[in-house]
């Protein structure tokens, strides 16, 4: 089975500061090893659209060789949740059921799920998934979309 690679990128104004421990991240990464797939990088950058636009361009140039990009959290509504906004600067083409399969089955475990305003796109051959904040939020989702991350992989090459 060819490898997936996948860097995670933590968007968190604490943690990104160190006013806060990054939990969402390390659990994301957990669960991606425990599928034997590759953690390429992680980061962390504070709620702010530039940032989070210049890591997303920077991990998915042409010949980056990330296949997956999860970004955990500002997917929400409050004015500083800004990662949605920063990740369609970037996609150019939008892959809504994606984002569709996780509130679908998310509302299965909470009806806040619908105050996630996450999107999922392709730029290049690297596919960008948002998921929320929360370490259950973003491991919930992130177990939903598993299954498909493979052939989305083998799709973009
Ligand atoms: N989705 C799942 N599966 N489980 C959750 O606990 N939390 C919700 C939602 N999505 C949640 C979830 C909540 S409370 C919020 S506010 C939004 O995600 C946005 O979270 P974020 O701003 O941290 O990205």
């Amino acid at each position: 089975m060819p490898v997936v690679n996948v860097a995670i990128l933590t968007v968190s104004d604490r943690c990104s500061c160190g006013e806060a421990e990054d939990k969402s991240g390390p659990a994301l990464k957990q669960i991606l090893l425990r599928e034997e797939f590759v953690v390429w990088k992680e980061d962390c950058v504070a709620d702010e659209a530039n940032l989070i636009e210049e890591k997303l361009r920077e991990w998915s140039k042409q010949g980056s060789h990330v296949d997956v990009i999860l970004t955990t959290g500002g997917t929400g509504f409050a004015p500083r949740d800004v990662t949605p906004e920063a990740t369609l600067r970037v996609v150019e083409r939008l892959c809504p059921a994606i984002t569709t399969a996780m509130t679908v089955a998310s509302l299965k475990a909470t009806s806040l799920a619908m105050l996630s305003r996450s999107v999922s796109g392709i730029k290049n051959s690297s596919l960008i998934i948002n998921l929320p904040g929360s370490v259950k939020g973003a491991t919930e989702c992130l177990e939903t979309v598993l299954p498909c991350l493979q052939h989305a992989t083998d799709l973009m090459r």
